[in-house]
This record gives structure tokens, C-alpha cells and sequence, in this order.
């Protein structure tokens, strides 16, 4: 074995927490499962109710009347959102409290979760599946740096100070980079496959990816850079591509190419949707 497939093989394994994170991920592999079952496992762990609800709550959603109970807030959220909760909690990195991150992870993913819903949203796409792709999609990261905090480090000073991408140098050092991490991760946990797909293609070259929700966390991960999230070393918005045509490549017709308005007015969104993201994951 080598040492990619070594750590796949730990990841694949990873400790995840006991309790309402797991039996979740096992119940949403049933496709009969019904949100009041979801909700009698949710309401055993207290944090996870709050969060659901709060978040169903959100101006996100726009619920008129206001959502009081977790069953309904999962019909609400959708099974897709509820699985990336369940993931994020399983993997420990849900709330900016859950144990070591590389710099700026959960603000990012908090921002591309944003991004990739406020995209979905204007393409007509699954916004539930915007969201989770976004929130979970540099999960490799937190794991690669958490499976060696000193080596991981290392890989990133080493990047920018040569301006290599970060998944290079993630490659020279762990024999694997943070996009497949995830995608091993999300595999092993049996998250559906477009989904564990858009998460292990999000830094492959954007002309070569089709599916759409790959492109959306491409154009996602971008504008959540273009706020000023992320190490800029991971961003396609690179060397000679503007944030303008990486769009117009991974998201046909959100912007015409040019309009600087229109871009400024959809960054403006997800700067605002990522404060609402945020405040509903910071609960402690
Ligand atoms: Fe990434
Ligand atoms: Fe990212």
C-alpha cells in the first residue's frame, strides 16, 4: 500500500462521534425514511435541533409562518441539507468550535455554501444540494491537516511561497490531495454520487467537468474567494482566468461576461447569505 492509500484507508475509517450523526448518516441511506424518523434521531442531541431550526428559521428560507418543530424543518431543509449536517457533525467540522482546521476553512466553506445556493438559486438549481456540495466541499482539508497539522503547514507555506496550488503541493506531501480526501470520506459514508463527484472534481480543470452541481461548487468556491475567503493559492480564479470567464465556463448565463454590476450585486448576496449561513452553524 501506498501512502495515498494508507491515509484513504484511515480517512475511509475515520473515527467518527458516536451518536445522532451517525444513526442519521445510516437512516438517510433508507429511501423510505420519513422526516418524522429523522427528526426523533435529531432530537436526541440538542445542538443539532438548534442549528436545524434555526437554520430552517433563516431569511435563507423565507418561511412565512415560522417553523416550530424539527420535522418540519427537515421537510423544510430538504434530506440532502440534513445529510450535510450529518456529515459535517460526523467528520467534527461543522461549527467553528469542532477541533483543529486549516486557516480559514469554516469561514470558507461557510462562504461557498453561500455562494454555491445563491448560484442554484438564480440557475434553478437543487439549492439543498448547492448548499451541502458547498459547506462540505473542502472537507479533505480539515482531515489532511488534522491527519498531520505540521506536514499540512508546511505543504501551504511551501505553495505560496512558490505560487503553486495548494492541491500540488497536498499531492507531494500526502500522496493525495484535499478534493479526493473528501471524496474517499464522503464515499465511505455513502453520500450520493454526484454529490462525493462534485466535491473530488472542484479544483479539476472547469472546461473538462460536465455535471452540474461539479461546475456549481466550482463557481462557488470562486465567488466565496472573491469575498475574500480561502488561501489564494487554492482558488481557480488563478494565474491568467478571470472570476468573469471561470464563470462563464462553469455557469453559463449567471453573468454576461463583462457585466461588472451584476457581479457585484450576486457577491453582495453571498456576503449576506454567509452571514445568515454563519450565524446558524456559530451556536455553540
Ligand atoms: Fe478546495
Ligand atoms: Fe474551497
Amino acid at each position: 500500500m501506498d501512502q495515498a492509500e494508507i491515509l484513504s484507508e484511515q480517512l475511509r475509517t475515520l473515527p467518527v462521534r458516536a451518536g445522532a450523526a451517525v444513526r442519521l448518516l445510516q437512516l438517510l441511506d433508507d429511501p423510505d425514511v420519513s422526516a418524522l424518523q429523522l427528526a426523533e434521531v435529531i432530537e436526541t442531541d440538542p445542538s443539532l435541533t438548534g442549528r436545524i431550526l434555526q437554520l430552517a428559521n433563516s431569511p435563507l428560507y423565507g418561511v412565512q409562518r415560522g417553523v416550530g418543530s424539527v420535522t418540519q424543518a427537515t421537510v423544510v431543509l430538504g434530506l440532502s441539507v440534513v445529510r450535510a449536517f450529518a456529515a459535517g457533525m460526523a467528520a467534527g467540522v461543522l461549527t467553528k468550535h469542532d477541533g483543529a482546521m486549516p486557516n480559514d476553512y469554516w469561514e470558507h466553506s461557510m462562504a461557498t455554501a453561500a455562494a454555491c445556493s445563491a448560484v442554484a438559486r438564480r440557475l434553478r438549481l437543487d439549492t439543498g444540494e448547492a448548499l451541502t456540495v458547498g459547506l462540505l466541499h473542502d472537507l479533505g482539508a480539515a482531515l489532511l491537516f488534522r491527519s498531520d497539522q505540521r506536514r499540512y503547514r508546511m505543504a501551504e507555506r511551501g505553495a505560496r511561497a512558490s505560487s503553486q496550488p495548494r492541491v500540488d503541493a497536498e499531492r507531494e506531501t500526502f500522496g493525495l490531495d484535499h478534493a479526493r480526501a473528501g471524496a474517499v470520506v464522503l464515499e465511505a459514508w455513502r453520500l450520493p454520487e454526484r454529490i462525493v463527484a462534485a466535491i473530488g472534481d472542484h479544483h479539476a480543470d472547469p472546461r473538462e467537468v460536465v455535471a452540474p452541481l461539479s461546475r456549481l461548487v466550482i463557481a462557488g468556491d470562486a465567488l466565496a474567494h472573491a469575498t475574500g475567503t480561502g488561501t489564494g493559492t487554492d482558488s481557480h480564479s488563478d494565474s491568467e482566468r478571470s472570476l468573469d470567464e471561470l464563470l462563464a465556463i462553469v455557469a453559463p448565463g449567471l453573468i454576461s461576461p463583462g457585466d461588472v454590476g451584476a457581479l457585484d450585486e450576486l457577491l453582495a448576496e453571498v456576503i449576506e447569505r454567509t452571514s445568515q449561513l454563519g450565524a446558524c452553524f456559530a451556536l455553540v
